[in-house]
């Protein structure tokens, strides 16, 4: 018997239980490991009320982890017991042991912890597919990112200017601004204080951005389409406050023939392929010293209640994660 924060039913913080689970042999193609960190993120918010469907009830919550393979399935021949392994898959994650199918892990190397890895998997792969892939962000693009303090925007901002981009970013409070300062953003503005459109086209002189990562959603739309240059990209990734709502396609046109969409991660590292160029590229930016993984919460697994609470109301920046 093991223990794991199940949902038996969508809610508020409260739905999430911690209990004993059982967990069995792996199959073929599998892997049975014990986690040694998990990372907590906001879309583990949207299964837990319902926004996102899990596919029954009740589920395991949580979407990425790092942990050492305990034992492989049948068919198994590139993990072995002991090997240092993260991944990124969805539900299941808030589990002391679990099963998971062989190829969506990852090996971690050397000088990546168990807590790097477990932050990395969902936030770092996103972050990479966001400003390599979604958008090739370069040298002199002017990028305009979001919640810039949250575990995906302390990360955005970090790489995003080590790529050369100058980098505006919003955030909810002074003190997020200081952080968001720190790890690479060129200039903050406190958009619960400030016209955040009015900022941009201040800060840029009348030129706007060339791309807007957009994770907020309703509070943030359709400003973020007003910070856009001619042929700029809206990139809408999330709903920290709710769903963008739905809007005519002429907006794109009235604001300047804009480019918009709406990526996930899973159809970004949907091969093995792809799942490891994205996790190499990421563990190689963190080993170089490129991106510092600003790891500022941990709670217990059976406090991730009190963790949802905490990230729900803002009162996190960076990553968190639950110890197992
Ligand atoms: N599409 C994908 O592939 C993908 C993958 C991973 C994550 N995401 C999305 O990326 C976004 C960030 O995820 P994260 O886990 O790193 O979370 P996070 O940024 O650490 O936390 C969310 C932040 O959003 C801001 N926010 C603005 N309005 C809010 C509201 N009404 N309620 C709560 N927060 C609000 C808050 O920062 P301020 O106080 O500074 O405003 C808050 O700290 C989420 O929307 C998530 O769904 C998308």
């Amino acid at each position: 018997m093991t223990k794991a924060v199940r949902v038996h039913q969508v809610g508020g913080p409260e739905v999430l239980t911690y209990e004993d689970v059982e967990v069995g042999a792996p199959g073929t193609g599998e892997v049975r490991i014990r986690q040694h960190a998990v990372g907590l993120n906001f879309i583990d918010v949207y299964f837990r009320t319902g926004l996102y469907k899990a596919p029954g009830l009740p589920f395991i919550a949580g979407n990425e982890a790092a942990g050492e393979v305990l034992a492989v399935g049948p068919g198994v021949t590139n993990f072995h017991p002991g090997d240092r392994v993260a991944y990124y898959y969805n539900l299941g994650g808030y589990a002391s042991e679990r099963v998971i199918p062989a190829d969506k892990l990852v090996k971690l190397p050397d000088h990546i912890t168990y807590e790097q890895g477990a932050v990395l998997m969902l936030k770092g792969l996103t972050v990479w597919y966001l400003l390599h892939k979604t958008f090739k962000v370069e040298h002199g693009h002017r990028v305009l990112i979001h919640a810039a303090a949250g575990g995906i925007g302390l990360l955005a901002c970090q790489w995003a200017r080590a790529l050369g981009a100058h980098v505006i970013g919003t955030v909810g409070s002074k003190a997020k601004a200081d952080l968001a300062l720190a790890n690479g953003c060129d200039h903050v503005i406190l958009y619960n204080e400030e016209n955040f459109v009015e900022r941009v086209k201040q800060i840029s002189r009348g030129e706007l951005c060339d791309v807007v990562y957009d994770g907020v959603g309703k509070t943030t739309f359709p400003g973020s389409l007003s910070c856009l240059r001619p042929r700029g990209l809206f990139v809408s990734f999330g709903n920290a406050s709710g769903p963008v709502p739905p809007f005519p396609l002429a907006e794109l046109n009235n604001h300047g023939s804009l480019f918009a969409t709406r990526p996930k991660l899973n159809d970004y590292v949907g091969t093995r392929k792809e799942l490891l160029e994205g996790a190499d590229t990421l563990f190689a930016a963190v080993i170089n010293g490129k991106l510092h993984v600003p790891i500022n919460h941990a709670y217990a697994l059976k406090d991730a209640a009190k963790a949802h609470i905490d990230l729900e109301s803002r009162a996190t920046t960076g990553a968190a994660i639950l110890r197992p």
